[in-house]
């Protein structure tokens, strides 16, 4: 139980200063993974399966607030929004990241939330579906960061990955809230220098990712940018082991890869762009933030809250994400610096932040925190018979379909101090505020 009293909470807190940065990219190394253990303060509570679903029609996963500018959560006409990816729920769960769509909910306490419908006419959208982004409102409008997956009229599903924003106009009435006016762009594309192309990872890799667009303002340099998960450029034959990236000289020397070759296809990134126009419609790529390279393959929906001097930057992967030289769960992970674009260091040592109980290690997944502290996520699988899905022959169509969530999980406080974190207390299922 984690009945122990909260170290602090999360709050903005800069003072804008002009800094000289430099850009080097950190690295999450083999030997910080290799501490990945959980402990009474990175484990979640188990999660009970006797849930009422937020949308009974519906699959909801990955989640995201609208928030203002600078990071804080958007109230409109006294309503919060969320955004999520859906499916219809008669759907088998692992098909549907093939035909996810962006719908939104509203709420006037943040925690019970009505369905509004679909965000904006897919038709008009980018990609054969839409993945995960952010929500930001500036001067009355909605911009709508969204990943735009596949090509529209494809006929087998394809796995390109493009970030795009839809512009829209909010309008609010006291039945809620609805959008409307949308205009599509895309934003970013890989280039190969920084961020792997399709073409690149094609070269024998295993995936590529370039997704998950996370708006967000630097309260030290008011600069505008992207946060997005990547992968490192080139083709594996191009890529070389930088010692750095197994972890310090004394670890170095003792480290033995259990095979090389396979761990070097691992080049999970967290990119980073700048905007170059006030539309948001135009960004210039940087140098990534942090790679796991021969660490972990996709270091999802990458997203910074800031508290006194330093940035917290957090992401989501998965157990079999990890390279073979590493066993770690399924998690929300975390690294702190002072400067927005290097330094970055694993928060509790190893950068685990928040996993799920042993027993239950899929419950909950595509954790969020937000800049009060609190943590969203969905509930993934349920594991009625208390054992792991991979025991029970994993994912067949049938224990897809009875032990699928597709709801938001119960919220988790964070507390978050230094270069330490703690799950402090469990909070009502899609509890924001
Ligand atoms: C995380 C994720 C995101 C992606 C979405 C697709 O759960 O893999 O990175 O946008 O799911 O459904």
């Amino acid at each position: 139980l984690l009945t122990t009293a909260i170290v602090s909470t999360l709050s903005f807190g800069f003072a804008p200063t002009a800094s000289a940065e430099t850009s080097t990219t950190s690295n999450w190394t083999i030997e910080d993974a290799s501490k990945i253990e959980r402990t009474e303060d990175t484990t979640a509570p188990y999660i009970e399966p006797d849930f009422e679903k937020m949308a009974p029609e519906l699959h909801v996963w990955d989640t995201w607030p609208l928030r203002e500018k600078d990071g804080s959560i958007a109230k409109v006409n006294g309503y919060y929004i969320i955004f999520s990816l859906t499916a219809d729920s008669d759907l088998l769960p692992g098909k549907r990241h093939d035909v996810a769509t962006i719908r939104y909910f509203y709420s006037k306490d943040g925690t019970n939330w009505e369905l509004g419908g679909k965000a904006f006419d897919t038709e008009q959208a980018y990609g054969a579906r839409q993945w995960a982004g952010s929500a930001m409102i500036e001067d009355g409008k909605l911009n709508l960061f969204y990943t735009a997956t596949g090509r529209k009229g494809e006929e087998n599903v394809t796995y390109e990955q493009r970030l795009a924003l839809a512009k829209g106009d909010v309008e609010a009435s006291h039945k809620g809230i609805s959008f409307s006016n949308f205009d599509h762009s895309i934003i970013l594309e890989p280039e190969g220098k920084y961020y792997q192309t399709e073409e690149q990872a094609e070269a024998g890799d295993i995936g590529y990712t370039f997704r998950d667009p996370w708006f967000f303002e630097d309260p030290k340099t008011g600069k505008d940018y992207i946060l997005f998960e990547g992968n490192s450029a080139g083709t594996p034959a191009e890529r070389t082991l930088d010692p750095a990236y197994i972890g310090g000289e004394d670890f170095q020397s003792s480290f033995d890869f259990v095979n090389e070759d396979f761990a070097k296809l691992f080049n999970g990134a967290i990119g980073i762009a700048e905007a170059t126009n006030d539309s948001y419609t135009e960004f210039e790529a940087k140098a990534p933030i942090l790679e796991a390279n021969y660490v972990n393959q996709e270091l999802e929906r990458p997203h910074i809250v800031t508290k006194g001097n330093q940035y917290y930057l957090f992401t989501n992967t998965h157990e079999h994400k990890f390279g073979p030289d590493l066993s770690a769960p399924d998690g929300l992970y975390g690294f702190s610096s002072d400067q927005l674009t290097s330094g970055y260091e694993p928060l509790n040592e190893s950068g685990l932040v928040l996993a799920n109980p042993e027993d239950h290690a899929y419950q909950a997944y595509s954790w969020m925190v937000l800049p009060n502290g609190k943590v969203i996520s969905f509930y993934n699988f349920h594991d009625l018979d208390g054992k792991n899905i991979a025991d029970l022959g994993g994912t067949s169509p049938e224990y897809q379909m009875s032990h699928f969530g597709g709801t938001l999980a119960p919220t988790l406080k964070l507390a978050l101090q230094n270069d330490r974190t703690k799950i402090v207390n469990e909070q009502a299922p899609g509890k924001i505020k």
